[in-house]
């Protein structure tokens, strides 16, 4: 049912715990499942530095978070915009169709995370759109 690499990332999660003085904090919820997701990073000079991740969520979830985190760590804030959760489940090898929603959670925590830092910074990062509190609705919106 889940590949190797989601079978890797689930049991070896990358970059699990939490940055102390991070620049942007971004926290999300599934109301689908109830299950929750937030992301620190710490961005230097736009490029992003560190990154980790704590969830209360599903083995998919980690995984997904644990390649995404993988994903966006040194890149701008701009090209961490567009690592899509699609990108991440392909990297990853797919998921089972009724967890992909799963996949949303890292995204959406990625960005309210990235949205977070650019309102501490007084900065607008093109494209990011404000984090949207329930996740049923993004993917009601596809
Ligand atoms: Fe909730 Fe996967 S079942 S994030």
């Amino acid at each position: 049912m889940y590949s190797e690499k989601v079978m890797d990332h689930f049991m070896n999660p990358r970059n699990m715990g939490e940055i102390e003085d991070a620049d942007g904090v971004g926290t999300v919820g599934n109301a689908k499942c109830g299950d929750i997701m937030r992301i620190f990073l710490k961005v230097e000079d736009g490029v992003i530095q560190d990154v980790k991740f704590k969830t209360f969520g599903c083995g998919a979830a980690v995984a997904t978070s644990s390649m995404a985190t993988e994903m966006v760590v040194g890149k701008t804030v701009e090209e961490a915009l567009k690592v899509t959760n699609k990108a991440v489940m392909e990297a990853l090898d797919g998921l089972p169709p009724v967890k992909v929603h799963c996949s949303l959670l890292a995204e959406q925590a990625i960005h309210a995370a990235l949205w977070d830092y650019a309102q501490k910074h007084n900065i607008t990062i093109e494209g990011l759109k404000p984090p949207v509190e329930d996740i049923e609705e993004i993917e009601e919106e596809e």
